[in-house]
C-alpha cells in the first residue's frame, strides 16, 4: 500500500497519512545547519557537527518512535475544557481531519486541520544564516470565531550528544536560559568555554512561556500530555538544571476565514571570546538580534524559502531526465541527486539510523560521494577532495575516517582498511574529468594533517597507487588488512571477546588475508591513474603503472577466478573465501561486479560467466543479495560478516550500494535489459506501493534490504546515508542513461532495456549545457548509430567541451 505520492513539478513527495511505517524523513539545511525532520515533525537540528553542538535533543529508539522534535500544540478554548491536539499528529496521535506533509527540496510543510481550524507549518534553514525557519499560518475554516492557543516546544540538548544522553549526574545541574521578550535563549556551558549559544523566538508578542521541562510537561507525563496546554495557560516557568525546554504561547482570535501567521525560529548564535557578556550573567545577544531582524515577517520567511527554491532549481536544472517511465526519470532526475547532496553533507553521521554521535567522515565513503554530486557542486568537490587527502598517511595509507569539525584524522579507528587509498584516485578521477581542472594536482596537501608533510596531491595519488602496489599477498593479490571495502570482513580479527570491534581488533594478523575486491578496485581506478599521468606528462610513471595493472589482473586470472565466478578474497590461513570449494559464502557479489566493471574476463567470456552466475545464485525479487549461501554460524577466521543473522547486512543482505556495481557491470556487456532490471530492483520509486513490506521512505535508498534468507524478505533499513545514492547515481545517469564524463568531453554511450524508446537529459558539462535526445525507436540495448551535435554529424561519441555558456542540441540514435 501506499502512504502518498510524487509531485514532480514541485520536487517533493506527498505524504498523506501521518502513520508511516517508520517516520518519513527529511533534511533541511545545505551548508552550516542542518536539521533532521519527520512527517510528524519530529526529528533534531545541529550546527556542522552532530555529536558536538547539537541544538535540541532527540531520543533514539524510544517508545513510542520517533520522539522530540519542533511541536506545535493547539488549544480550542471554545470547546469546554478545551480541545486540544498536535496539528502534526505526533505525538499526541491525534484525530486530525485532514493532513498531509510535503517534504521537498530542503524544506518540509505540514499541512492539516481540526475542528474547523487549519494549521500548515513551513520548515527550512535559509541560506546563509544558522537557523531553521518554521513558518506557521493557522486558518478558521469554520463559521464562528474561534480563540486558540498555539505552544510551541522544542527541549534543547545541552550540546554534545553523547554527554548529553550518559552523563546526568553533571548535566542535571547545569542547564541555564534567558528569556527577554518573545525571545528563548539556551546558555548552557556559555559561563564557561562556550562561545555559542541558541535562541528560540516567535515574531509576535507572548503570553507566556515555559523552559523547565517538567513544569510544562507535568509529573510523569509524555509529550503526549504537556499539563501547561491542557490547563491553556503557561506558568513561565525558568530552566534551572535538569531539563531546559524552549515553550511559546501565544493566543490567537479568529474570525470566519481569518489567517494569522506566525514565524519561528530556532537559531545558533557566536560570541567572539571577549565579546561573550552584555553584562555579567547576561549574554550578548547582538547576534541573534541580527540574526532574528532578518527573519521579522512572513514575507521575509517566504522570501528566504524562494530563494531556497531557486538554489535547489538551479543545482537540479544541472542534470535533468525525461522519459515514459516517471519512476526513473524522477529518481534520477530529483531525488537520487537530491541524497547524493545530503550524503555530501552528513556522511554517515546524523540520519534515524545514524545517532549522529559515532561516524565521522569515512575516507571510502566520502572519496565515492562524490561521485554522485561532483556534477552539481564542483567547487565544493574540489575542497572535499583536499579534506580528504590530507588525513592520508605518507605511505599511502589512510584514517579510515575524519571529524568534520577538525577535519582531523580519527585515532579511535585509525588505518588499515586496504582499499582506502584507491578510493582517493577514484573520486579525483571523477573530479578531473567533470570539471578539466587538472589544476588540482598540483595543489599542496598535508599528510597525516601536517604541513610539515604536505606534498602535491598527485603524489597522493602516486602514494595511493604504491600502497596497493606495495602491499601484496602470496597470490600477488592486494592484503585486505582490517577489510576492503566490506567492512564486515575482517580476515586478521579474530575475535572471541563480545563487544570487541570488529574493525580495529587484530588478534591475529597473518600477513597474508588477501582481498580479489582491491584487485579489481586496482584494475577499475588504476588506469584513470594512467591517463592523469599521460596528461600530465608524466609518461614513465604512466608505463609503470600499467605494467602493475597487467600484473594484477594476471593475478585475478590466475587465483581469483573459481570456475564460474570470481573468488572474493583468501583468509588467513590461505583459504579461499567466495568460491564452490566453500560450505557457505561460495560467492559474493562484488569481486564480481567491480571485476567486471575493470573489464576483466570481457574478451574470453568468464565476465559474462560471472554475471550469469550473479543472477543465478543471488539475484532476488527485491534486488542482489550479498552473498550466498549465507553464514549460519559465526566464523572467527572471518569477522563480522558472519555475526549478523543469515539475510542481514553484509551477511547476504541486499546491501544495496553494490547492485550498481552489477547494473554497471551488465552496461559493459551490453545487456541493458538486465542492468535495467537489477537498477529498477532496488530503486525505492518502484516499490512506493509496497511501502508496508518495504517501511522506507519512497523517496530515498536506503543502505540494507533484507535478504531471501531473512524473515522479512524485502524490508529495508538504514535509509538516506549510504554509497547507494552515489553508486545508483552513476549507474543510471553515466551508464544506463550513457551520458558520462570523460577526460575529453561527454561520452553518449547508452545502455538500455529494449522497451526504453527514447529519452532526453540535459547535462550541465563545463560550461555550457547539452540538450541531449536519444531516439531509441530501434528497440536497442546498446550501440550508437549516429550523433549529431546542433546539426552537424559527430564522428565518435565524445562530444567535446565547448566550455562557451552557450546551449548545445545533441540528437543520439542508437541501433546499428
Ligand atoms: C557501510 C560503510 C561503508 C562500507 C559498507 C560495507 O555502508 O559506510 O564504508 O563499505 O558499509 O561494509
Ligand atoms: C558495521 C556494519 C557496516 C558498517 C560498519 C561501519 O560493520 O555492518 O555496514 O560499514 O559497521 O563501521
Amino acid at each position: 500500500m501506499q502512504y502518498g505520492h510524487f509531485d514532480d513539478d514541485a520536487r517533493e513527495y506527498v505524504i498523506t497519512r501521518p502513520d508511516t511505517p517508520y517516520p518519513w524523513i527529511n533534511y533541511l539545511g545545505c551548508e552550516d545547519f542542518f536539521g533532521l525532520f519527520s512527517n510528524t515533525s519530529g526529528g533534531y537540528c545541529f550546527y556542522r557537527d552532530a555529536r558536538m553542538l547539537r541544538l535540541t535533543r532527540y531520543r533514539y529508539n524510544n517508545v513510542p518512535a520517533d520522539a522530540g522534535g519542533r511541536y506545535f500544540y493547539l488549544r480550542d478554548s471554545a470547546t469546554g475544557g478545551g480541545d486540544v491536539w498536535t496539528p502534526s499528529w505526533m505525538p499526541m496521535k491525534s484525530a486530525l481531519d485532514r493532513y498531509e506533509c510535503r517534504h521537498g527540496m530542503g524544506y518540509s510543510k505540514i499541512s492539516s486541520c481540526r475542528g474547523g481550524l487549519a494549521f500548515s507549518q513551513t520548515s527550512f534553514v535559509p541560506l546563509g544564516d544558522t537557523c531553521e525557519i518554521h513558518k506557521v499560518t493557522l486558518t478558521n475554516e469554520s463559521k464562528t470565531d474561534k480563540n486558540i492557543e498555539l505552544f510551541s516546544f522544542i527541549e534543547f540538548c545541552l550540546w554534545n550528544a553523547n554527554d548529553d544522553m550518559t552523563n546526568f549526574q553533571r548535566n542535571f545541574s547545569i542547564g541555564e536560559v534567558e528569556i527577554e521578550g518573545s525571545r528563548i535563549y539556551h546558555k548552557t556551558e556559555y559561563r564557561e568555554r562556550r562561545n555559542h549559544y541558541a535562541v528560540w523566538a516567535v515574531n509576535v508578542p507572548i503570553e507566556g512561556f515555559d523552559t523547565d521541562r517538567q513544569t510544562f510537561l507535568g509529573l510523569y507525563n509524555g509529550f503526549d500530555h504537556p499539563q501547561v496546554v491542557f490547563d491553556g495557560k503557561a506558568k513561565k516557568s525558568v530552566a534551572s538544571g535538569w531539563a531546559p525546554i524552549g515553550s511559546h504561547h501565544i493566543k490567537a482570535k479568529l474570525g470566519p476565514g481569518e489567517s494569522k501567521t506566525f514565524v519561528f525560529v530556532l537559531g545558533y548564535c557566536e560570541n567572539p571570546e571577549d565579546q561573550k557578556w552584555e553584562k555579567q550573567g547576561i549574554i550578548n545577544k547582538k547576534p541573534a538580534n541580527t540574526l532574528l531582524s532578518k527573519y521579522g515577517t512572513s514575507e521575509a520567511a517566504d522570501k528566504a524559502l524562494a530563494a531556497l527554491n531557486e538554489y535547489w532549481k538551479n543545482l537540479l536544472g544541472r542534470f535533468t531526465v525525461d522519459a515514459e517511465d516517471k519512476k526513473m526519470a524522477r529518481m534520477a532526475g530529483i531525488w537520487n541527486q537530491y541524497q547524493c547532496m545530503i550524503t555530501f553533507n552528513m556522511s554517515r553521521s546524523a540520519s534515524y539510523f545514524e545517532s549522529g554521535i559515532g561516524r565521522g567522515m569515512g575516507f571510502r565513503d566520502s572519496n565515492q560521494d562524490l561521485l554522485g554530486f561532483v556534477h552539481l557542486v564542483p567547487e565544493r568537490a574540489r575542497s572535499r577532495i583536499l579534506d580528504i587527502a590530507a588525513t592520508q598517511f605518507p605511505d599511502g595509507s589512510a584514517y579510515h575516517q575524519y571529524q568534520p569539525l577538525t577535519k582531523r584524522g580519527n585515532n579511535e579507528i585509525g588505518s588499515g582498511f586496504n582499499d582506502d587509498p584507491l578510493w582517493l584516485i577514484c573520486g579525483v578521477a571523477a573530479y578531473i574529468k567533470e570539471t578539466g581542472d587538472y589544476g588540482i594536482l598540483n595543489e599542496k596537501v598535508p599528510f597525516d594533517n601536517d604541513e610539515a608533510l604536505a606534498d602535491t596531491l598527485f603524489v597522493h595519488l602516486k602514494r595511493s597507487f604504491d600502497y596497493t602496489v606495495t602491499h601484496k599477498g602470496p597470490h600477488g593479490l592486494p592484503l585486505i588488512g582490517r577489510a576492503d571495502w566490506n567492512d564486515c570482513l575482517n580476515l586478521n580479527c579474530f575475535s572471541k571477546t563480545p563487544g570487541e570491534s570488529f574493525q580495529t581488533t587484530a588478534n591475529f594478523e597473518s600477513g597474508v588475508a588477501e582481498s580479489v575486491l582491491i584487485a579489481a578496485i586496482f584494475a577499475f581506478t588504476g588506469p584513470e591513474y594512467v591517463e592523469i599521468c599521460r596528461r600530465t606528462n608524466r609518461a614513465a610513471e604512466a608505463e609503470y603503472a600499467e605494467k602493475e595493472i597487467t600484473k594484477m589482473t594476471e593475478a585475478v586470472d590466475q587465483h581469483g577466478w573459481d570456475g564460474d565466478w570470481f573468488v572474493r578474497a583468501y583468509d588467513a590461513y590461505g583459504k579461499k573465501i567466495g568460491s564452490r570449494e566453500c560450505e557457505d559464502g561460495k560467492i559474493f557479489i562484488e569481486s564480481n561486479g567491480f571485476a567486471v566493471m575493470a573489464d576483466i574476463g570481457i574478451k574470453d567470456g568468464r565476465a559474462q560467466k560471472a554475471l550469469d552466475s550473479v543472477k543465478e545464485h543471488l539475484d532476488s525479487k527485491y534486488g542482489i543479495v550479498l552473498l550466498q549461501p549465507a553464514y549460519k554460524d559465526y566464523h572467527i577466521e572471518l569477522g563480522e560478516v558472519s555475526s549478523y543473522p543469515p539475510g542481514y547486512k553484509e551477511n547476504a543482505g541486499i546491501f544495496c550500494h553494490n547492485n550498481p556495481w552489477v547494473t554497471i557491470a551488465e552496461t559493459r556487456l551490453g545487456r541493458g535489459n538486465r542492468a535495467f532490471e537489477t537498477y529498477a530492483k532496488i530503486c525505492p520509486a518502484y516499490r512506493e506501493d509496497d511501502s508496508d513490506l518495504r517501511r522506507m521512505e519512497p523517496y530515498v535508498y536506503a543502505q540494507m534490504v533484507a535478504g531471501k534468507d531473512a524473515v522479512n524478505h524485502g524490508e529495508a533499513k538504514n535509509s538516506w546515508l549510504t554509497g547507494t545514492a552515489a553508486w545508483t547515481f552513476v549507474s543510471i545517469s553515466q551508464y544506463i542513461l550513457g551520458v558520462r564524463p570523460c577526460f575529453d568531453g561527454l561520452v553518449i554511450d547508452p545502455c538500455v532495456p529494449s522497451s526504453m524508446k527514447g529519452f532526453t537529459v540535459t547535462r550541465h558539462f563545463r560550461g555550457a549545457d547539452y540538450h541531449i535526445t536519444v531516439d531509441n525507436s530501434a528497440g536497442a540495448e546498446k550501440g550508437v548509430k549516429s550523433i549529431t551535435v546542433d546539426g552537424n554529424p559527430l564522428v565518435g561519441t565524445v562530444i567535446p567541451a565547448f566550455g562557451d555558456n552557450k546551449i548545445h542540441k545533441v540528437v543520439v540514435t542508437m541501433g546499428k
